[in-house]
């Protein structure tokens, strides 16, 4: 199925909602529930053996990406503000929460996602950060984009993490 073209409708969702999905190691989806594929607006047969940036929107900073698989790949857990693109071409946004599954050796065997309902006063401050990522990726490189959000963490002292999760506190 090719991507939809993006349009500004959005998808609320709801407080009691938890989207989950797991992949293998190389980020191909092989569980969703359904709040996840409600989201997404897609069924099962769009979602299962797909790889994860089939739900990809546009607007999301790749440096937001490279992150994210750092932490990942090396066992850490993440928590993240991402925007997300429905089948139909809208939007939602969701706090996600990323870990990895290991085997009983202890080695990574894939990924575990939980979402939910991102706070708005926590949207008002991510945007324009995205926003401005987005801009030095286009007009610079991802390495520039890292850079950018490595700084504004430094000024604040706060891990991406530790910043995710006062977003949510607000
Ligand atoms: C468990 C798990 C969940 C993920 N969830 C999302 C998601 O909800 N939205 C998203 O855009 N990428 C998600 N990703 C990251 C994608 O695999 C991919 O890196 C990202 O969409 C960037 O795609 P691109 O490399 O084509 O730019 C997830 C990855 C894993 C391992």
């Amino acid at each position: 199925m090719s991507k939809a073209t993006p349009t500004n409708i959005e998808f609320e969702l709801s407080e009691q909602d938890f989207l989950v999905s797991k992949t293998d190691k190389r980020g191909i989806i092989t569980y969703c529930n359904e709040p996840f594929m409600k989201a997404a607006g897609g069924e099962e047969k769009d979602l299962l053996g797909k790889p994860h940036n089939v739900v990809r929107h546009p607007d999301m900073p790749k440096a937001v990406f490279k992150l994210f698989w750092d932490k990942i790949q090396d066992g850490n857990e993440i928590f993240a503000y991402v925007k997300n693109l429905r089948f139909d071409g809208g939007f939602y946004w969701v706090y996600a929460n990323v870990t990895a599954s290991f085997d009983e050796k202890g080695d990574i065997i894939g990924y575990y996602s939980v979402r939910r309902k991102v706070n708005p006063k926590g949207l008002d401050i991510i945007q324009p950060i995205y926003k401005k990522m987005l801009s030095i990726e286009k007009n610079s490189n991802i390495n520039d984009s890292v850079r950018y959000l490595n700084d504004l963490l430094e000024e604040k002292g706060v891990s991406y993490e530790e910043f995710s999760n006062d977003l949510q506190r607000l």
